[in-house]
């Protein structure tokens, strides 16, 4: 397979994603920018993709090593998550955001299922497949649960468990993922990060000295052209506030989430 690279979708200190052609079919090409960036990921996506039931995980076509590189193939999406975070309205109306929302979930329990926590769940790694449904992606950070992996600070500042920056020994679980998971409804309800970037830096200080930094009380507020009925965001609240509680131990687990009142 000899891809004909079109044109740069993304490019960062890690990677450069290309559009690419071949056989007249349109894909996604991923090339590290250093050796073994991708063997995580590849590793990974091997044992996710195929895995039976409603797994919506970012479909690897093939790997495609070039040079002493491992570039990865993927589908190309309709559009990518972009799209969804910036311009969509689609998350004003509750059927879509319960839907949508219930799969990811549902997806990642499958990905924990397999012994696996992401460890970087947040808007950009979400990306939309066809009927806009959600395909979850970036599997580049993952961490198999059975070896605990000790935390290398994976997942994205705003999105990441505070007891990974208490304890950066602790072992990681699903739990880690449901914090991130909390963030990431949050953003898709309001379309603004729960921290941003420096309330959640000078936040980080208060965790660090007396572990007291708990969103906890989250307060939704609905967009302007939301069609979220007061019980609906009060539902959507409480799972927000359980999924990010500071505790670990306190923290809802995700077959808890998949089963609160939001989504019943
Ligand atoms: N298969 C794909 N289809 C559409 N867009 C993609 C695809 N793969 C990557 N992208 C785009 O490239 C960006 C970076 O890809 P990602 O795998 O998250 O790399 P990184 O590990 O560098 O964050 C994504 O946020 C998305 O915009
Ligand atoms: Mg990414």
């Amino acid at each position: 397979m000899i891809l004909k690279y079109g044109e740069i979708i993304f490019k960062s200190s890690i990677s450069v994603v290309y559009e690419a052609t071949y056989g007249g079919r349109k894909y996604v090409v991923k090339i590290p920018s250093s050796k073994n960036t991708c063997t995580n990921e590849y590793k990974v996506l091997k044992m996710v993709n195929g895995v039976g039931g409603c797994i919506q995980v970012l479909k690897l076509i093939r790997p495609y090593p070039n040079k002493d590189l491992l570039g990865l193939v993927f589908c190309n999406y309709k559009f990518d998550s972009r799209v969804l975070n910036t311009k969509s309205d689609l998350f004003l109306d509750p059927t879509f955001f319960r839907k949508f929302t219930r799969t990811i979930l549902q997806t990642v329990k499958k990905v924990h299922d397999k012994g696996i926590v992401h460890c970087d769940i947040k808007p950009s790694n979400i990306f939309v497949g066809s009927n806009n449904t959600p395909i979850l992606a970036d599997f580049g950070s993952c961490a198999e649960i059975e070896n605990g992996v000790y935390d290398k600070y994976r997942t994205t500042e705003q999105y990441r468990d505070p007891t990974r920056i208490v304890s950066t020994t602790s072992l990681i679980d699903g739990k880690n993922d449901v914090y991130s998971l909390g963030c990431l409804l949050y953003f898709y309800f309001t379309k603004r990060e729960l921290f941003t970037l420096m309330i959640w830096s000078s936040g980080k200080r208060d965790v660090l000295r007396n572990r007291k930094l708990t969103p906890g009380r989250i307060l939704l507020s609905r967009r302007r052209g939301s069609k979220f009925s007061h019980k609906d965001v009060y539902m959507l609240q409480g799972l927000i506030n359980k999924m990010t509680v500071f505790s670990k131990f306190n923290r809802i687990s995700l077959v808890e989430c998949l089963k609160h009142g939001f989504y019943s």
